[in-house]
């Protein structure tokens, strides 16, 4: 991408690798929650595969003063729908904002995935990792000023996502659900982490029980060799599978989030979903977790409710469709 100056002396360019440590001093002013070493922020751009044409940086005299991160490759840790352009991130320095630097970003975001044949963009970036430089799955609806800056760029709010939260630091599994899960253990119901030699037992499980998107995501992250066997608990009934839950990935904050979580459907209306779910807190909690977050899980409040989750933040998916592509769309 050609680098574009200003007449206030801001230079937009590629993003080159000695910008990381401003780059994620930058991250982890704006987003505390989700604060990430120089090491971890370069690690990660490495491993998602992040070129540098995809990341514009605004570079003042003082140095840089705000990054985005614009891309519309797929990793293997997102569900199986179609992935627009995506805007996972823009963030400028507290110090150097409503000077017009993050509209002149998230053009060149813009610009970038337009070239590559990008007819929609959304902001945020739909994977359940936590805690990465792709986790923002949308706005927060309490940041203000980010959705009066979307807006002023033409996106919109095309849907609202909430989440729940369960922190893990005091939590410990209450002694009532210790006695109903050794009685579901004498019934040969049983919750243990995924062996590796059984991916192909949970496999056909999944293709049996859940054919749509948990079935597919599994497969793209058996195909990417990304299925963490750790990270999946199964539930088992008299030795065969018969649920699942996960894979939970443990942020470097100890943020935790999962793809997803279901029972046979001839063992659902036992109460065994509550088993389930505690034992995925406990299964989580000693695999290092510190937070649990489900994201559309408030329609279910009775059920995460009743383990101790509760509502935390909502999330905004703006959009925007490219002119390129409007005008196509109009004639
Ligand atoms: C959101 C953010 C990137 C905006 O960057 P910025 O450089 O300050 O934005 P601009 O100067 O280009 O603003 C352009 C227009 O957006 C709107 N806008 C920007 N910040 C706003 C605010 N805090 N409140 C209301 N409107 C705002 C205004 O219309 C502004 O034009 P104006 O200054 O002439 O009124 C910056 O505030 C930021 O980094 N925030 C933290 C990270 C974040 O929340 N990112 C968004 C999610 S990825």
């Amino acid at each position: 991408m050609d680098w574009i100056r200003n007449k206030m002396n801001i230079e937009i360019k590629d993003m080159s690798s000695s910008d990381f440590r401003e780059m994620s001093e930058l991250w982890s002013e704006s987003f505390p929650e989700m604060q990430l070493s120089a090491s971890e922020f370069q690690k990660q751009f490495e491993e998602f595969g992040i070129l540098p044409s995809e990341c514009p940086v605004a570079h003042t005299p003082s140095g840089v003063a705000g990054f985005a991160i614009a891309t519309d490759r797929r990793i293997p840790f997102i569900g199986s729908d179609p992935l627009p352009g995506c805007l996972a991130c823009v963030v400028v320095g507290s110090k150097h904002r409503r000077k017009g630097i993050g509209s002149l970003l998230v053009k060149a975001a813009e610009r970038q995935l337009m070239g590559k044949g990008v007819k929609k963009i959304r902001i945020g970036y739909p994977t359940y990792l936590r805690g990465t430089i792709l986790s923002l799955i949308g706005v927060d609806i309490k940041w203000l000023g980010a959705v009066g800056f979307l807006q002023s760029l033409g996106y919109a709010p095309r849907r609202a996502l909430d989440s729940m939260i369960l922190p893990l630091e005091n939590w410990q599994m209450p002694p009532e659900m210790v006695r109903k899960l050794e009685s579901d253990s004498k019934d040969g119901i049983t919750f243990a982490a995924l062996n590796p030699a059984e991916e192909n037992n949970i496999m056909s499980f999944l293709k049996h029980e859940f054919p749509g998107a948990w079935h597919d995501q599994f497969t793209d992250l058996l195909n990417a060799n990304a299925l963490n066997a750790k990270e999946v608990l199964i539930v088992k009934d008299q030795g065969k599978i018969a649920g699942f839950a996960g894979p939970f990935h443990i942020a470097p904050n100890g943020d935790t989030c999962g793809v997803g979580l279901g029972l046979a459907a001839r063992l659902r209306g036992r109460g065994l979903g509550m088993s389930l779910v505690y034992s995925i807190t406990d299964f989580v909690k000693k695999s290092g977790g510190r937070k649990l977050t489900l994201f559309g899980a408030v329609d279910k409040i009775n059920y995460y409710g009743k383990a101790g989750f509760v509502p935390a933040s909502t999330w905004l998916v703006f959009e925007k469709i490219c002119p390129e592509a409007k005008q196509k769309t109009n004639g």
